[in-house]
């Protein structure tokens, strides 16, 4: 028997993507009796005037599973005399992309079904765009409908060349192409009599005997090898034992091998190999596995454990990002990435250019829509294990995560590590922060200050920091119009340029707080995730923000620079408050409204809140 073989099924709504599945099962009595006669009942009143509807099959099963909980793409199960499947079924409208790609992440070969009557439609090109953007190899386009067009030859070979042309535009490699009738059951199970000049295999017969594990010849050098194994947990059941389990991407692993040790690069060797809980002297890819080694070394979940191969240890690369959000995305965005089993932030520093999903063509903008594809840089927040996605599919993939709504905002994957991070490295200096700070007797810390326009945050920091300098403290004021004069100067505030605003703001805080300096910044900052990646840079622990949670109305009624008036006429756009969003914090250190006290009664209360922070 062939081993497992997952794959995919794309195709437009009318294309007879679950009539085809339905009568392979059908053929392959894989149907129980009773399913059988259910179907027959109700393909009599159905669209077949009595013949069997293998449709129905699937729509079934579909609508049953949608009763319990929303899942948008349908796994499915089964077995021949041969091989095992397990197909995954998505729906294929364009706002379906997500699921597609879902799907495909999972999927060894993709079945793209294309209309024999209507010929390669905008979606085909964009199903199987998806499909290779997801790493599928192996491609099997069904030309179904073939009694539409009476079975002829001629219609077939048409579209069939227009199938290779589209192959050679994509280079998808491995593409077969068979001529089918879903309804009718010809080529699908059975050969056809009907298209005698097909004598090549039926569709299940070709999924029973393709070999999807070794990739065709001349790429092979491209291909995965070694072994790698992301580690997905460290156990540690008793202080004698210490174990890294995960599941090999790819190769195979021998009792007493050496193995390196990344992003570290430790090496050691494998003492044991625990299989569930029985020893084994060898683990290939895919199997959950416990490894232990013959020494002592930090790992812990996120390492990748190899041999035998070379992998990017790196924080920058280029990738091929598919786009699912509702909001667009916009260069300087934050998130956190997925990459094998490690997470950890990210940021998308340019989008370089989108690519037409339909054509293909490179097309220049700095904003990506929903369902958009672009090759984007992204920087992560420290150095992490990747590959090209070319070379090993699980460590060149990922996702990225919104980091407030926790939702998947896209996928990609990786073309190559940009080296310029890697030819930097960081100076030590005698000089230290912590000397800085104690030779100005503090402890630097940076006060950042949010809110609206009005709101009163840099009348507030004005406050502090004067009181600060009469406590004999060392400080520093970055006020938002005050730097957009001057290291900002570029800057608008449309949202990718805001998102550079805090990013600049928050790298010169921590260098002013490396250099002993207690700093208090007055921007807007309306972005939860710019001041989450604020925070970040700074520090944690170094990082106190205060919302100044002066309402709307009242910064609108004060309206001392009188941008609400001129907003409110339409003269200034993406106006925040007005036209643009404010997303307050939802768990600020320090929250005050100064529509409720005095400046000198809201500087007070600052200060006592942040008693014993400065040193
Ligand atoms: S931020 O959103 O990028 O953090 P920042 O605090 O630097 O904004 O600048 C805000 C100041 O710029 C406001 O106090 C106001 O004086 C001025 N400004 C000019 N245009 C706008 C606008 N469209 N939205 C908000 N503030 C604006």
């Amino acid at each position: 028997m062939n081993g497992l073989l997952k794959f995919i099924t794309c195709g437009s709504v009318d294309d007879g993507k679950s009539t085809l599945i339905g009568h392979m099962l059908y053929d392959a009595k894989l149907l129980f009796t009773d399913q059988e006669r259910a179907l027959e009942l109700d393909s009599r009143v159905g669209s077949r005037e009595g013949k069997i509807d293998y449709s129905l099959l699937l729509d079934g099963l579909m609508a049953e599973r949608e009763q319990g909980i929303t899942i948008d793409v349908a796994y499915r199960y089964f077995t021949t005399e041969r091989r095992s499947f397990i197909v995954a079924d998505t729906p294929g409208h364009e706002e379906y992309t997500r699921n597609m790609a879902v799907g495909a992440s999972f999927a060894d070969l993709a079945v793209i079904l294309v209309d024999a009557s209507q010929g390669l439609l905008i979606q085909t090109r964009r199903h199987a765009r998806i499909c290779a953007l997801m790493g599928i190899r192996y491609f099997l386009f069904a030309v179904n409908k073939m009694d539409l067009v009476g079975y002829r030859e001629k219609e077939y070979k048409r579209i069939e060349k227009e199938i290779k042309k589209l192959a050679v535009d994509l280079e998808l490699e491995n593409v077969e192409v068979i001529p089918v009738s879903a309804t009718e059951g010809d080529n699908v199970t059975y050969k056809s009599e009907r298209m005698p000049w097909y004598r090549k295999k039926t569709l299940l017969e070709y999924l029973e005997t393709v070999e999807v594990e070794n990739a065709a010849g001349e790429s092979q050098k491209d291909r995965e090898s070694g072994f790698v194994m992301p580690v997905q947990r460290v156990c540690r059941p008793n202080a004698s034992f210490r174990g890294f389990q995960g599941q090999p991407a790819c190769g195979t692993l021998f009792v007493g091998e050496e193995v390196t040790i990344l992003p570290s690069g430790e090496r050691a060797k494998v003492q044991a190999l625990l299989l569930a809980d029985r020893q084994a002297e060898r683990v290939k890819r895919g199997e959950p596995v416990t490894v232990q080694l013959n020494r002592e070394i930090d790992v812990s979940r996120g390492c990748v454990l190899v041999k035998g191969t070379k992998l990017s240890v790196s924080s920058l690369f280029t990738a091929t990002l598919l786009w699912m959000d509702d909001t667009e995305l916009v260069e300087g965005k934050n998130f956190l990435i997925k990459i094998g089993t490690k997470k950890l932030p990210a940021t998308v520093m340019a989008i370089k250019y989108k690519i037409d999903i339909n054509s293909g063509e490179s097309i220049a903008d700095s904003r990506l829509r929903k369902n958009e594809i672009a090759v984007c840089d992204l920087a992560l927040a420290e150095k992490a294990v990747f590959d090209a996605f070319k070379r090993h599919r699980e460590l060149g993939s990922f996702i990225l995560i919104d980091r407030i709504t926790n939702m998947t905002s896209a996928c990609g994957v990786i073309e190559h590590s940009l080296r310029r991070s890697d030819n930097l490295t960081w100076q030590r200096l005698d000089i230290t922060r912590e000397y800085r700070a104690k030779r100005l007797g503090q402890s630097p810390v940076t006060l950042w200050f949010t809110g609206l326009s009005g709101a009163g945050k840099s009348a507030l920091a004005n406050e502090i920091e004067k009181a600060l300098n009469v406590q004999g403290k060392h400080t520093m004021l970055l006020d938002g119009d005050n730097v957009r004069m001057g290291l900002n100067r570029n800057l608008g505030f449309k949202e990718q340029d805001r998102i550079e605003n805090i990013r600049r703001t928050a790298e010169v805080a921590k260098l002013m707080n490396d250099a002993g300096l207690i700093v208090l910044t007055s921007f807007i900052s309306p972005y939860e995730s710019d001041r989450r990646k604020a925070r970040e840079i700074i520090g944690t622990g170094n990082f106190i923000e205060i919302y100044v949670s002066t309402p709307l109305e009242e910064c609108e009624r004060r309206d001392v620079k009188g941008l609400y008036k001129k907003a409110r006429a339409g003269q200034i756009p993406n106006f925040t408050g007005i036209s643009s969003p404010y997303e307050p914090p939802e768990y600020p250190e320090i929250m005050i409204d100064t529509s409720r006290c005095t400046l000198e009664e809201a500087a007070e209360y600052v200060l006592e809140r942040m008693q014993g922070h400065f040193g």
